[in-house]
């Protein structure tokens, strides 16, 4: 069957596999070919353990796999045989050199677009899927421009809004699809033509389209909002913690406001994942480059509530725990930054588990996901570490347990025999708060939660 569209996406991480398994799934007379550098990833996406973890995305794979869906390491032939190329590689935050820590890393972005240029022998659209500084689609046109094969590109901005663990559900039902392209003539034409890609099965309303810096200006902006709201109620829990309030209680209050909402209100460890921290990180060193100190300022303030939260949940357990942690077992539970993935990128669990050790404790880690990702994140750290995937093997012998992430399964344990089977006094540290609290306190565990007056024993 000939196709009428040859799409490839460079870059088969947790956004480019998913996005592009939708559009192969929702539209079968597209040819959709995803290309990586990575050849272990390739043949995971190959096979039948695909290498993220979202629910409802084997499904749409299994269908689409094989007919019109490719996943390759070929990527010279990809761009050659494309005629519109999403370009979905990673952009970490800067780890050297000028805005280090702060700043976009776009080394493999700048590689892929010199790549397309060596390579590409015919016109093609090229769309930014990643995350970006605004103003990148600016280089990538002259890198692009520089080629000597008389191609032709124009460049879009189609920023990704999935969130992980929902990335099927948010790319079958986006609340929103966004193209930003130049305001010219080829450049409006381009964006017809991916507007009409997404239009096979989003409706036009939500498919939004503006000039191409408020495009990529938008994706930082709303990770920030979103990040900031998680900092904001966080910000409130030591002081609830002093007060006797409880947390839970006053973000239903707020939340109920409708100009407010009830969404990203819930206290925890703080936020993880690949995106928030990068991203406003990012947004705050674009402020700083346009000498916007006290807007930077204040987003960065958000980052640092992070931190100190994270930092909080370690000092409360040791405060908790008599002023020592040597040689106790503290068991994890969860080490995915958030349930539904076994991604751990930026996961605060990270961060606790570190200084946990720092502490001389020992670790026991569970997580039904994430427990290949952990042990990678803490390879060579100094102290004892054991994994296990069942919760109740995990928490035998354990002084504490620690909830790390808000996985379902956490909350419908059988708690009396997790308790029988731990040292006493037990203490469970809930940094998600999703545990009954006070029906744990009546089992016999002392019981602290985020934001909320401790239940002890004592
Ligand atoms: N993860 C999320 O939830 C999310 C959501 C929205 C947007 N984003 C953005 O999307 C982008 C990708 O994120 P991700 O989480 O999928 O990253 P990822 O690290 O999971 O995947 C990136 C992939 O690109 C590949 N790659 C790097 N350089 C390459 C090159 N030159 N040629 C071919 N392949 C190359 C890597 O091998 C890797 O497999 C980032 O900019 C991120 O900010 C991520």
């Amino acid at each position: 069957m000939a196709f009428e569209k040859n799409i490839l996406c460079i870059g088969a991480g947790y956004v480019g596999g998913p996005t592009m398994a939708m559009i192969a799934y929702k539209c079968p007379q597209y040819k959709v070919t995803v290309v990586d550098i990575n050849p272990e990833r390739i043949i995971q996406w190959n096979s039948s353990e695909l290498p993220v973890y979202e629910p409802g995305l084997d499904e749409i794979v299994r269908v689409a796999r094989g007919k019109n869906l490719f996943f390759s390491t070929q990527i010279d032939k990809g761009i050659k045989e494309s005629d519109i190329i999403f370009v979905s590689v990673n952009t970490p935050t800067k780890t050297f050199g000028t805005g280090a820590g702060m700043a976009a890393d776009l080394q493999y972005w700048e590689k892929t677009a010199r790549h397309i240029r060596e390579a590409a022998t015919s016109n093609k659209i090229i769309v930014e899927k990643s995350t970006l500084p605004v103003k990148t689609a600016l280089a990538m046109e002259r890198i692009l421009k520089a080629g000597k094969n008389g191609a032709c590109f124009e460049v879009l901005s189609n920023p990704e809004f999935l969130a992980e663990g929902t990335a099927v559900r948010d790319l079958e039902d986006p609340d929103r699809v966004l193209i930003g392209s130049n305001e010219t003539a080829s450049g409006l034409k381009a964006r017809e033509e991916l507007v009409k890609i997404y239009a096979n099965w989003v409706p036009e309303e939500r498919i939004i389209t503006s000039n191409i810096w408020s495009s990529e200006l938008s994706k930082l902006v709303a990770n920030a909002f979103l990040a900031q709201r998680i900092s904001s109620i966080n910000s409130i829990t030591p002081l609830c913690e002093k007060t006797d309030a409880s947390i839970s209680e006053v973000a239903r209050a707020v939340g109920l406001d409708s100009r407010v909402g009830d969404k990203f209100l819930k206290a925890g460890i703080g936020f993880g994942g690949s995106c928030f921290k990068k991203d406003i990180l990012n947004l705050v060193y674009l402020c700083r480059c346009y000498h916007l100190d006290t807007v930077a300022d204040y987003w960065e303030g958000v980052v640092k509530i992070n931190e100190y939260q994270k930092e909080r949940f370690v000092l409360n357990m040791l405060n908790a725990m008599f002023n020592t942690l040597a040689g106790k077992r503290v068991c994890l539970f969860g080490f995915a930054f958030k349930a539904d993935t076994g991604d751990t990128r930026e996961s605060p669990a990270i961060f606790i588990a570190t200084r946990l050790l720092e502490e001389k404790a020992e670790l026991v880690i569970t997580d039904p996901k994430a427990l290949d990702n952990a042990r990678k994140n803490l390879d060579g750290l100094d102290g004892k570490i054991l994994y296990f995937e069942d919760p109740y093997e995990a928490s035998v012998n354990c002084d504490a347990i620690a909830v790390m992430t808000e996985w379902g399964i956490y909350k419908d344990l059988d708690y009396p025999k997790i308790y029988r089977s731990m040292t006493n006094p037990a203490f469970i540290f809930d940094g998600r708060n999703i545990l009954d609290h006070r029906r744990l306190f009546e089992i016999g565990f002392n019981v602290f939660s985020i934001g909320k007056p401790p239940m002890t024993h004592f």
